[in-house]
């Protein structure tokens, strides 16, 4: 049954303050929240939208570490760079704030020791590993070792990443601390669990029952959980850095950060609703809808919901939880530690009056049901096909001939021709698709039928060219431009919630006060008399050597990480003695050493190996010497591999080279004058 809401409570995943943010959370959070909050507010909707910085958990406190600095000097700077690079892409927050605040400490507290104190959660003692070198107990993630079921070297205590096996740390073979190298003991350990189990069959009425209209994506992985049957999860960590246990004799732990961190769109609502925020909480006409990528599922369906059922009070289920799926970059899964990543506040930097573009861009291919790729070469296309080619370039003619044929001031139409009223119809027929898909969360789809009103735009200018009727009849002319001009403001008003750097300019241009969504499609949004100002393009062409250079610099990324990431090839099998023996490797004097014309790679040598004749061998190592260079060197060859025939030069054995890391092949020889002949063993 459709509810009745008074108001509607967004929240965005906080983002953890150990990096800054990039294309992948924008398109998986923060762009569709913000066209959601931006379309129900143009609705006339009461919204409220929650943002802050994560602060807390592991990674930050091992990057503090890493630079010698302190975890809060780590979110500090962070939470100053997403702050200010969200803000610049027009991300409209009502509050964004950070766990680290002294609203959110006092606010998780209490919501933990209320959960405490009416029993809901469960002790245990367990055993955990401890690093007595550091003098801290070291979570699964940071222990690596020998995975017991592939028995992979480098596998991580809560999984294998070359198995995929998910592990149990303590059944790692012979475990060490990823920071300290140390060897851990076991420690015991008590923790606090909530025990989710409690939950199970309300969480199951209300999801698997109570909201089969969720998306697959999320309403699948629930199940999936569900269905695993749940189990108590622990809300408490050994660690310094966090919001400490409140409860006696609990030194050293603190709240888990998945435990405290969903409460920060709580204590962010407090922080800037000190009065009100109640009412956004915890009043069934309040509508919830969570903005969160997929590996966030199961915090905000399964163990945040349960967190507040614990809680009682009133708090209020989220309604929907549109979860989006991953975006890769140019085929490679985005990576903060790898930098395969492009990052806002460098965007903002690099393209500057561009933030439409980026949000387009995202919006257009937005992983809403399948991961998806952003690639520059598609960013590019976009902007020059679509943006400038058919939004930027109506408005742009409908303003230039207004200067042209009635000084800038929008006229009077007369009485309107089936077309007239054909094109104004169309453009409400795709404002209450549009409405749908917006409702439902196909932000893609929205923004299409978006880009079709500026379509049809085009094409009733294409066909009732008003250019040309000018010269006959400029009382026709007068209507169409004002039917046309009536489709300008509500493209203004459709691309608002996408693009919303682009409608502000335009609402200036058109002299316009700030419109609602029931406009669109209105015959009279503009009225006429409305003086408009000399038209400015709202987009620009970008050219081929903006795009280069970002793909250089993520060529020059991929090279880095290639060189990073480099390890010794895995040792090959044994061979017997014998086998070894039957290689013939020897010392020969390099005499002569040319190109082989008309092939890149080939080098032709000739060499003095202490037999009477010369011997050539072809190698394939021009890329990496001048072949002048090697004259007079000694190499190592083999002696014994039967002669083949390289572009028609026959090459009598193989030149030894070395392969680096970074793909160069050297040479080897021996470290001092040997005799021409003599035998490698
Ligand atoms: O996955 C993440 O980036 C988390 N920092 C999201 C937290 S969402 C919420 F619960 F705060
Ligand atoms: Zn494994």
């Amino acid at each position: 049954m459709e509810k009745n809401f008074k108001r509607t409570l967004i929240t965005t995943a906080l983002p953890y303050a150990n990096g800054p943010v990039h294309i992948g959370h924008l398109a998986g959070v923060y762009v569709p929240a913000d066209i959601y909050a931006r379309y129900l507010r143009l609705r006339g909707d009461d919204v409220f939208m929650v943002g802050g910085s994560d602060e807390h958990g592991v990674p930050i406190t091992i990057r503090a570490r890493k630079e010698g600095i302190t975890p809060q000097d780590v979110v500090d700077r962070y939470h100053a760079i997403i702050k200010e690079s969200f803000a610049g892409l027009g991300i409209s927050f009502d509050v964004y704030s950070r766990t680290t605040s002294p609203t959110h400490a006092e606010t998780a507290s209490e919501f933990f020791r209320h959960i405490y104190d009416t029993d809901g959660f469960v002790e245990k003692k367990s055993m955990q590993f401890y690093d007595e070198g550091a003098g801290r107990f070291v979570t699964d993630r940071n222990v690596v070792g020998e995975c017991p079921v592939c028995h992979a070297p480098g596998a991580y205590g809560d999984q294998c990443e070359k198995c995929g096996s998910s592990l149990n740390a303590l059944d790692l073979i012979n475990p060490r601390c990823a920071e300290t190298g140390n060897v851990p003991v076991l420690r015991e350990t008590e923790h606090w669990y909530l025990p989710l189990d409690r939950w199970q069959a309300d969480l199951e009425k209300w999801i698997l029952e109570g909201h089969k209209e969720w998306k697959t994506n999320v309403y699948g992985q629930c199940k999936s959980w569900l269905d695993l049957g749940l189990q108590p999860r622990a809300v408490t960590r050994d660690l310094d850095w966090g919001i400490p246990v409140p409860v006696e004799g609990a030194d050293g732990k603190v709240l888990y950060v998945w435990f405290d961190a969903p409460i920060g769109y709580i204590s962010n609502t407090k922080e800037a609703l000190p009065d009100s925020w109640e009412k956004w909480w915890k009043d069934p006409e309040t509508r919830i809808i969570n903005f969160i990528g997929k590996d966030n599922i199961v915090f905000h369906c399964i163990i945040f919901p349960a967190m507040l059922m614990a809680y009682g009070d009133g708090y209020q289920l989220p309604d929907n939880v549109p979860a989006m799926e991953f975006l890769n970059l140019e085929g490679d899964k985005i990576s903060t530690s790898r930098n395969w990543a492009v990052w806002l506040h460098e965007y903002l930097r690099d393209f500057p009056g561009k933030q439409d573009v980026l949000r387009y861009v995202l919006t257009a291919n937005a992983p809403e049901t399948k991961d998806n790729d952003f690639t520059w070469a598609d960013f590019q296309a976009r902007n020059n096909s679509e943006l400038v080619a058919i939004l930027g370039n109506f408005v742009n003619r409908v303003m230039v001939l207004t200067h042209k044929y009635f000084a800038g001031t929008v006229p009077a139409p007369g009485t309107l021709s089936a077309e007239d009223t054909a094109a104004l119809a169309e453009i409400s027929r795709l404002k209450a698709e549009m409405s749908t898909a917006l409702d439902t969360f196909h932000f893609r789809e929205a923004l299409k039928l978006a880009m079709d009103m500026a379509r049809t735009g085009n094409r009733y200018l294409q066909e009732t060219e008003p250019w040309k009727v000018a010269k006959t009849d400029i009382g026709r002319t007068a209507t169409i431009l004002n039917v046309a001009m009536q489709i300008v403001g509500s493209l203004c008003v459709a691309f608002e919630p996408f693009l919303p750097f682009m409608a502000e300019k335009l609402r200036k241009m058109l002299n316009t006060p700030a419109l609602s969504w029931e406009a669109i499609g209105a015959s009279d949004i503009i009225p006429a008399g409305t003086v408009i100002a000399t038209p400015e393009l709202l987009f620009e062409k970008i050219e081929d050597d903006v795009i280069a250079a970002q793909m250089d610099r993520l060529a020059r990324i991929k090279e880095e990480n290639k060189r990073n990431s480099w390890q010794p090839a895995p040792q090959q099998p044994d061979v017997d003695f014998d086998s070894f023996c039957k290689m013939d490797i020897r010392v020969a004097t390099v005499t002569d050493c040319i190109k082989v014309p008309k092939a890149d790679k080939l080098l032709r040598f000739t060499l003095d190996d202490g037999t009477s004749q010369p011997r050539t061998i072809v190698s394939g190592i021009a890329a990496h010497y001048q072949p002048e260079d090697l004259i007079g060197k000694q190499v190592c060859f083999i002696a014994n591999l039967p002669p083949r025939k390289l572009r028609g030069i026959e090459s009598a054995g193989m030149i030894l080279s070395a392969e680096s890391s970074d793909g160069s092949l050297v040479v080897i020889g021996p470290t001092g004058p040997v005799a021409p002949g003599s035998q490698v063993k």
